[in-house]
């Protein structure tokens, strides 16, 4: 189908956190993010602080509220730090928001004009799944470093990126019974299509399993898995995250690379802490995903994993949660042709998070 308006990409994504300064030292000394734009008491914002960090296409918006009666200390009570927004670049933010609040959408703020002496960017947001959000931000009247009202920012970090790209994929893990309904909530709302699903054959060990339902938009430049637990022996990593996160959020984000083994040595030496595989993964590599470009000793030491689709393969692999609550992770990926999400992984990986699981007492 066609709309009056087209999602470019992803602009940036939002978390609320409990110390945004602190947050932002770790993303630029960890994930190689360069701090860029800055907006807070020294700019005029008396209500929050802010720090944008960006690497290529990959925007990351930290913020966190000064004082005590700030609205956004109940979305840190409930969430802990968490994705608030997961923003949508547009060529037009107007045509967009009013498509979706045609179809039941909930907007959050309409179609808003803000300007400084960059020029001028429209920004609009509506609800999506619990407290989570969309903004639709049109910026192409626009040179700032990021929206108006931030200053550019630089750090006296001496950072160094890691060959991150953009936002590949973004996961929304619901809660029991929703799962089907927020896939119907994207097809009717924004006009989406299901991309790729799973069950939970596909996905399971013996102790937990998930299904999954992927959701694009019409030029796939956004892919959403949309997870939801079930049954399995023992508690399934998606319900642990709704049980942290207090209901349903985002739960990873997926950064691409051109060189996942040149940007893992990066992040590994940086302190990146990633999911162990199990060395018997990659003795039985080649038998599963045929001949690959790498050397699997240089995999198998990362720990990065493998899967093949019937387009090609792709290599990805997953950090531990970002935070003490075992909800928000990154996923490194990059795609050779592949345009799954990794699904013959799922059993290696799930069978790792369990021991990260069992180790927090919650399995
Ligand atoms: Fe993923």
């Amino acid at each position: 189908m066609s709309t009056p308006f087209t999602f470019l990409g992803t602009d940036y994504i939002h978390l609320i956190v409990g110390n945004a300064k602190q947050a932002a030292h770790f993303y630029q000394t960890q994930f190689g993010f360069e701090l860029k734009a800055y907006s807070g008491l020294e700019t005029g914002n008396r209500e929050t602080a802010n720090y944008m960090l960006q690497q290529n296409k990959i925007r990351i918006l930290l913020t966190t509220p000064y004082m005590a009666d700030s609205p956004l200390h109940e979305h840190l009570r409930l969430h802990g730090d968490g994705v608030k927004d997961v923003a949508f670049w547009t060529d037009n933010a107007q045509a967009a928001w009013e498509y979706v609040t045609r179809r039941g959408a909930v907007s959050v703020q309409e179609p808003t004009v803000l300007e400084d002496d960059h020029g001028k960017v429209i920004i609009a947001s509506i609800q999506t799944y619990g407290d989570t959000i969309h903004s639709f931000v049109q910026r192409d009247k626009y040179n700032g470093p990021f929206l108006p009202g931030y200053e550019a920012r630089s750090s006296q970090l001496n950072v160094s990126p890691v060959g991150l790209n953009f936002v590949d994929h973004f996961v929304g893990n619901q809660p029991e019974n929703q799962m089907t309904k927020i896939a119907e909530w994207y097809e009717h709302v924004f006009g989406w299509e299901r991309f790729w699903t799973v069950d939970d054959k596909d996905i399971s060990t013996d102790y937990t399993a998930l299904r999954s339902i992927v959701m694009t938009n019409d030029n796939k430049r956004i892919k959403m898995p949309i997870n939801r637990p079930a049954a399995g022996l023992r508690k399934s990593q998606i319900q642990e995250f709704v049980e942290y996160y207090s209901g349903p959020g985002v739960q990873h984000i997926a950064m691409d690379t051109d060189d996942i083994i040149a940007t893992v040595d990066k992040l590994t030496a940086n302190g990146v802490e990633f999911l162990e595989v199990p060395q018997t993964y990659y003795e039985v590599l080649r038998d599963r995903v045929g001949d690959i470009d790498e050397d699997v000793a240089d995999l198998a030491r990362l720990g990065i994993l493998v899967d093949r689709d019937e387009f090609g393969y792709l290599l990805q692999l997953f950090t531990k949660p970002v935070q003490d609550r075992p909800t928000l992770f990154y996923e490194i990926i990059q795609r050779k042709g592949a345009e799954g999400f990794g699904k013959g992984n799922f059993k290696a990986l799930f069978e790792s998070i369990e021991r990260e699981q069992a180790r927090r007492g919650n399995l």
